[in-house]
């Protein structure tokens, strides 16, 4: 088989992040203080594919290119492909067209996560030579994803893109395994109800044609980073594997568990209770931070606790009675307790923001 390339889809509009994502890609939102995005390119790196292309939106491509670069300081060689418009999973695939040629390659959705990554199921495509290779893993929740039915030998029958009564729970994880042979498939579809090229149509051609379609059941956890509540779980799974590492100032401040302090982030009187991370530049002053929580660089908290969320670079929390938990909280976000009066709320809230008060 000649190399794999990698092909990674970071296009797409990213609606269900809002208001993080007006200004930002939603693969480049942090987990455990790195983006989304970047955990995709590193799975391909240890999986020794070095030649990947991005997929990328007009509205958000500089931003990854920035972000990613020409894909050096991962060990790759990284090509961006604009897709005009997000017109689906098997469009962007077409886009891609010229940049994979005749390779087979592996496609990472960029808001996917794989604990154990694809080194071993990229081995396995090598050496059984399917003409496609999918992911599947059970959900509480499959009418959300692509859902698989298998027949009783355990082959792939049918699959169906996030259907409203599932026959099964088997989800369809991002991550695929294609021979050319799925440009024909992609050419061969229509659109479907929600106007897409949906790659679950595509890979169902290929079923159809009968060309081999091999299923593999993740036992690792994987994450579809797509609205709030995953990327918190997101932060949490990995969190859960964070390596101890305190390099920055602690003073009179107390660390306990597994928690990473980066150069250059201060303590001060402040109590962090792994598994946490705070990013380089933090300053933690009078303040409590819990587990499962990522602080970005450059962030302080001040008399204040934050449990169970994601603090995104340059915001400021201060002086507050209660516990922030369950929270997203963008770039250079201010949350604080003003002395003044009235005793009031007061609030400069993004479009579609979410303020919850108990
Ligand atoms: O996460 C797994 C699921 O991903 C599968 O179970 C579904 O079968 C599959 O259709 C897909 O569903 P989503 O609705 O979650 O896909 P989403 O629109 O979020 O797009 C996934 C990634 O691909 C995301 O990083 C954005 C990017 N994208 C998306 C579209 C529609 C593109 O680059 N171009 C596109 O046209």
């Amino acid at each position: 088989m000649k190399p794999l390339k990698g092909l990674i889809l970071s296009g797409g509009k990213g609606t269900r992040l809002r208001p993080i994502t007006y200004t930002s890609a939603k693969q480049l939102v942090p987990v455990a203080n790195k983006p989304v995005l970047f955990y995709g390119i590193e799975a391909l790196a240890d999986a020794d594919i070095d030649e990947i292309g991005i997929i990328i939106a007009p509205e958000t491509g500089a931003e990854i290119r920035a972000a990613a670069g020409d894909g050096s300081r991962f060990g790759v060689s990284i090509t961006y492909i604009e897709q005009h418009a997000p017109l689906g999973l098997a469009h962007a695939v077409l886009t891609a067209e010229d940049f994979l040629g005749d390779s087979p390659f592996v496609m990472y959705l960029g808001d996917n996560l794989l604990r154990d990554g694809v080194v071993e199921l990229v081995e396995t495509f090598r050496t059984q030579s399917p003409d496609a290779l999918i992911l599947l893993t059970p959900v509480s929740d499959p009418e959300n994803y692509g859902v698989a039915e298998l027949d009783p030998d355990g082959r792939v029958a049918r699959l169906v893109e996030k259907p409203k009564q599932p026959k099964t729970n088997l989800a369809l994880v991002g991550v695929y395994m294609f021979t050319p042979s799925i440009f024909e498939a992609a050419r061969a579809i229509e659109p479907s109800g929600r106007g897409e090229l949906e790659i679950t149509d595509a890979i169902q051609h290929l079923v159809d044609k009968r060309l081999r379609v091999d299923p593999h059941i993740v036992s690792g956890w994987w994450k579809d980073t797509g609205q709030v509540a995953d990327m918190l779980e997101a932060n949490h799974l990995i969190l859960d594997d964070l390596e101890e590492r305190v390099e920055g100032e602690l003073v009179d401040s107390r660390v306990d568990g597994r928690v990473v302090i980066e150069r250059g982030a201060r303590l001060e009187r402040a109590t962090v209770r792994g598994p946490a991370i705070i990013g380089a530049g933090a300053q933690l002053v009078d303040a409590y931070v819990g587990p499962y929580t990522a602080i970005g660089p450059d962030v302080r908290i001040e008399r204040a606790e934050v449990e169970y969320s994601i603090v995104l670079e340059g915001s400021s929390i201060e002086k507050l009675d209660g516990r922030i938990e369950a929270s997203l909280i963008g770039r250079n976000v201010a949350v604080r307790r003003s002395d003044g009066l009235p005793r009031a709320y007061r609030f400069v809230a993004g479009d579609n923001a979410e303020i919850v008060i108990l």
